[in-house]
């Protein structure tokens, strides 16, 4: 993946920055397609993972949808073409402005997280003498086996709406004028990387809709089973391209799809994690007592998610690609005024010194996107290899 012309490309860079691997990327999405066509799946993708311009480009050309879950990311999903019906709107805290805006662009649905705000929803309609489209999150109380804050469809959890009280959601919707309910709608959680919790949801939902029919005589024309397949943070090399053939082959074995039901999807981070990386240099290394610290010019503040998850991701030593680990541990941490700004404690990295280029390697998705300036830092830019590539074709010197 990283070849010699490409860190001495790197190496002529500012750093840190987020390099994007665009054929590896066009690959993700040629196999997310035919797998999703395959099992005639409607993907829409969650902005929440990437949202950066390009990318969101190119996923908008492979014909996928957008997964929404706050006013801002409508807009951009608006913004960048995405066609409006296959536009989806989630969050359990929408406010008035976000659900003003949904509905004056007749996106494809809400997907409600209260019943408190199907009433705001109808409200807001009515005013506008509107009939908005809408499904109901539900929490089915199902553990995704994820970490404590990826977790999202438990009993516990803020998002959706408990099950306990389905009977009274629909009771609501049947009282009021200016919303219809089109379906229904789960996410269980993220970095999922069994398919048991998948299976259970299934077996869930199934119930659930046998319920709806039998009380109510409904069938609903959509059911949204959310994102959260994972990657593999470990080895990233094993596995670029995530499984997306068994995750969809799971659902359809395990999921009892109603008459002309349409299955759909919000995948984030399986589409945009491996193609990323986050480069950066040694900027000093540092003897400790018993520890020894490479100190980067990345922090916290350009990938957060080891300091806030305590998410793992491979740290490789780019300039050091052909030489042996010697059994040298290395805290390899950002230059932020935080304890907590460690990439990873006991690194085992090739003897490394200052001015070797490091990639962090499955950084693409929840990495730009949660970039701050927390300490007044700059942002990194992002870098594409295809761009690489043109550069090179102007100006020979590039590469
Ligand atoms: C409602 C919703 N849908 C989809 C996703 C995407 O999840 P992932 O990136 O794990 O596929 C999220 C993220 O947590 C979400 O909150």
């Amino acid at each position: 993946m990283f070849t010699k012309k490409l860190l001495h490309c790197f190496s002529k860079l500012e750093t840190p920055f987020y390099y994007y691997d665009m054929e590896l990327f066009h690959k993700s999405l040629k196999t997310l397609r035919k797998a999703a066509d395959k099992y005639n799946c409607q993907v829409h993708y969650a902005l929440k993972a990437n949202a950066n311009n390009r990318i969101l480009e190119i996923i908008r050309d492979y014909g996928f949808g957008a997964d929404c879950v706050s006013g801002n990311e409508v807009q951009k999903a608006i913004e960048v073409g995405f066609p409006l019906e296959k536009i989806v709107f989630a969050g359990v805290g929408k406010n008035n402005h976000e659900i003003n805006y949904a509905i004056d662009h007749s996106i494809f649905g809400f997907n409600c997280e209260s019943i408190e705000e199907i009433e705001i929803i109808n409200d807001w309609a009515a005013k506008k003498q509107k009939i908005v489209p809408l499904s109901l999150r539900l929490n089915p109380d199902i553990d995704a086996v994820t970490h404590n804050f990826l977790t999202t469809g438990l009993n516990d959890n803020k998002f959706g709406i408990p099950l306990f009280y389905l009977e009274e959601a629909i009771e609501k919707l049947n009282q009021l004028n200016n919303v219809t309910l089109i379906g229904l709608h789960f996410h269980i959680g993220s970095q999922i990387t069994s398919m048991e919790p998948y299976i259970m949801l299934c077996k869930r939902v199934n119930a659930i809709q046998d319920e709806i029919h039998e009380k109510y005589g409904l069938e609903l024309p959509h059911i949204n089973l959310g994102g959260g397949l994972g990657i593999n943070y470990q080895d990233p090399n094993q596995e670029l391209i995530p499984d997306f053939e068994k995750y969809f082959a799971t659902i359809h074995q395990h999921l009892k799809v109603r008459n002309k039901q349409q299955v759909h999807f919000e995948l984030g981070r399986s589409v945009v994690g491996q193609f990323g990386s986050l480069i950066s240099r040694v900027l000093y290394i540092k003897k400790g007592i018993n520890r020894q610290f490479a100190i980067l010019d990345a922090g916290m503040s350009d990938l957060i998610r080891p300091a806030l998850y305590g998410s793992y991701h491979k740290i490789e030593n780019l300039s050091k690609q052909n030489k042996a680990i010697e059994g040298i541990k290395y805290d390899v941490v950002g230059p932020l005024c935080e304890t907590s700004d460690s990439f990873n404690r006991d690194v085992e990295l090739p003897l490394t010194e200052r001015d070797d280029i490091i990639a962090i390697r499955s950084a693409g998705a929840y990495g730009e996107i949660m970039v701050s300036q927390y300490n007044l830092r700059n942002k990194p830019v992002a870098v594409y290899s295809d761009e690489l590539i043109k550069k090179k074709e102007i100006n020979g010197s590039v590469i």
